[in-house]
């Protein structure tokens, strides 16, 4: 059964009822979903604690809500369609039937490997279905996964693993992307190395590399596969155990592990997946992200599989072998709905229109965005050479910690505009509060975006550490969620997401926190202090600028700012690595010593007449000197 809105005027209602109502309005939605035993209240919460139960005391399983609710109906539907990195290699369909077969299978793996109930897993693999197998796995048995982009370093794995008490690791031998072979088990075995709650690593064999399998830790994934039963009885989850830790980057220096739960994300992902890209059943439809990131958890692998959705799962990048590559994958697989980032956009537009031509893009009806604000300039060139002008753009905002999104047009039913997330959707109270603390209401207005009351995909901690969650998200603004972004709500009451109001940047869709950055820097032995900013990036959104103050000893700047960027890359991964880094005699600070981040941030984008006043600095020179130095 499909909630889906068909009409504007069907969407004002649902909205309208969702806030009026909101417990019987998701109550109604939740109904269709599979129920082991249904709850005995839909919502009880606080935004002080925070506490936020949905579906109180139900029962569930989230992967029969994905596996045995579509086998005997559309069991021979393609779930996941796998495109590998390189066009030549054969790509993997796995119909509803056989994603059943192969959970189920790896399910009794992980019971046989010692999995219960509660214990996590962290997944640190390539695009392949096996991830997708994995996550879904360990759901299917009450395990946690955490999934932890394989771009990163075995320093990010291993606190990780650390900071979760991950019991096993689910990877590969090495990741194929574009002409690059990834030695991912070498950077596991460092990482394991260095922790002590790991007990057994699966491996699945993707580029057939040498690797070292350490008797007794390390398996292959297909030995352990072989001729395990295909049938496994779900475990029974309460609607608010833990489904997954996502770790994602704020403004300290330690990225936290923001905790979604089965019910409410399940009922929030299906529901916004169908809604916002109007999915019919049979449509094809591809989103570019990883599944090391929330996109990959709630819109390739949990929204579309829910909804019985048939999700295309992408290995390699988008230029390669050439910048055709994502055209030519639309048009093998006659792709109705297309998700990517602007950053993927930007990068293919500099290409200019030749890559497209060859191909025909008659299968598209969606376009959306994710992941950054989206400029008009890009907007309107995915709208001219990919959409045709024929398909609507779906702008669609939200983050790690909401579970799914929160502002987008419902696609062909929303009157969009270029570089705006327009309306919420329904279930979702939006406020815009300044500084002071009070709600700006009304039109034409802009300050900090919060959430007023509980959406069922919300986040309900932060992983070991409940009071980081209260001081980071429900603490600036009382009885609210706050988001981080600064929004500015038009004449026509439509959204607008102006970026992040915090340290935290965002390098071509990835959220970086530039105390972490800096952490990274000041490792390097030569590193006295560094100051991180994001500047304006023409394909990244923002790229890293560092100021850095050195002691140089007899290296040349050249040689010290690689040797800076190399330490960075082995600390966080390549994604971190500082685009711009000056060498600086000093930081521009406050007489109490709090490094002026506005001033470097006005610096690195060249805005340099409006530094504002610099007379109240500890040393005011120091500007002009970093002016002078300017990378
Ligand atoms: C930004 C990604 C503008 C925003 C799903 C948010 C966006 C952060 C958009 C979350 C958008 C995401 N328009 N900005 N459509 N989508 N953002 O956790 O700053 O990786 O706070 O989740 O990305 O990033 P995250």
């Amino acid at each position: 059964m499909s909630d889906r809105i068909h009409t504007l005027s069907g969407y004002f209602h649902e909205y309208q009822k969702s806030v009026t109502q909101p417990e019987e309005f998701w109550a109604r939605i939740a109904d269709s979903f599979h129920w082991k035993k249904r709850w005995d209240k839909i919502l009880e919460w606080d935004f002080e604690g925070p506490n936020v139960k949905w579906f109180q005391n139900a029962k569930l399983n989230i992967t029969e809500n994905i596996l045995e609710r579509h086998l005997f109906t559309i069991g021979d539907r393609p779930a996941i369609i796998w495109e590998p990195n390189d066009p030549e290699e054969e790509g993997r369909t796995l119909t509803y039937s056989d994603l059943y077969r192969e959970v189920c299978k790896f399910s009794n793996v992980l019971i046989e490997q010692g999995v219960k109930k509660g214990d996590k897993v962290i997944i640190y693999m390539p695009m392949v279905p096996e991830a997708a197998i994995a996550m879904l796995g360990c759901a299917r048995v009450g395990a946690v996964h955490s999934v932890v982009f394989a771009g990163f370093s075995s320093n990010a794995l291993s606190d990780r693993i650390d900071d979760c008490g991950a019991k096993l690791i689910i990877t590969s031998d090495g990741n194929f992307r574009g002409n690059k072979t990834i030695p991912v088990k070498a950077v596991v075995d460092e990482a394991v190395a260095r922790t002590s709650t790991v007990e057994s690593v699966i491996v699945y064999q993707r580029t057939k590399q040498e690797v070292v399998m350490k008797e007794g830790l390390d398996h292959w994934w297909h030995e352990l596969m072989d001729g395990k039963a295909e049938t496994h009885l779900a475990e029974e989850m309460d609607a608010e155990d833990m489904l997954f830790i996502l770790y994602t980057s704020g403004s300290t220096g330690q990225p936290k592990g923001v905790v979604h739960t089965c019910g409410g994300y399940m009922v929030y992902t299906k529901y916004s997946f169908e809604n916002v890209f109007q999915y019919s059943p049979g449509d094809v439809y591809w989103c570019t992200a990883d599944i090391g990131w929330i996109t990959g958890h709630s819109y390739i692998v949990y929204g579309p599989l829910l909804a019985g959705a048939t999700s295309i799962m992408f290995e390699g990048v988008p230029t390669y072998p050439h910048p055709g590559r994502f055209w030519e994958i639309v048009d093998k697989y006659k792709v109705n709905q297309f998700y990517t980032a602007p950053t993927a956009i930007r990068a293919l537009q500099a290409f200019g229109t030749e890559p497209i031509a060859p191909y025909s893009l008659e299968s598209l009806k969606v376009l959306g965005s994710v992941g950054e604000p989206i400029n008009e300039e890009a907007w309107h060139w995915y709208h001219t050479h990919i959409g045709k002008t024929r398909c609507p753009i779906v702008d669609t905002w939200w983050q790690t910690e909401t579970g799914g999104i929160m502002v987008s047009p419902l696609a062909g039913i929303t009157p969009t505009k270029p570089a705006y997330a327009t309306l919420p959707l329904p279930g979702i109270h939006l406020a815009i509060m300044d500084t002071e603390g009070k709600e700006l209401s009304g039109n034409s207005v802009e300050g900090n975006l919060c959430v007023k009351f509980p959406w069922p995909g919300m986040l309900r901690t932060t992983y070991g550490d409940h009071d980081r969650c209260k001081q980071t998200y429900f603490a600036a603004y009382k009885g609210m969620y706050f988001t981080g972004d600064g929004v500015k709500r038009d004449h026509d009451g439509y959204y607008r997401i102006l970026g992040r109001v915090d340290d935290v940047i965002n390098v071509s869709g990835h959220r970086m926190g530039t105390a972490e950055v800096e952490n990274a820097i000041n490792e390097h032995p030569l590193v006295i202090e560094s100051a991180v900013v994001g500047y304006p990036h023409e394909v990244k959104g923002q790229g890293i600028y560092a100021y850095v103050i050195c002691d140089m000893k007899n290296r040349t700047e050249a040689n010290l700012i690689g040797e800076i960027k190399d330490t960075v890359t082995k600390i966080i991964g390549p994604i971190a690595k500082p685009d711009k880094i000056q060498i600086v005699p000093g930081l521009p600070k406050t007489r109490s010593g709090k490094i002026m981040r506005r001033i470097l941030r006005k610096i690195a984008d060249g805005s340099m007449d409006s530094l504002g006043d610099t007379s109240t600095l500890l040393d005011p020179d120091v500007v002009d000197k970093i002016i002078e130095g300017k990378v």
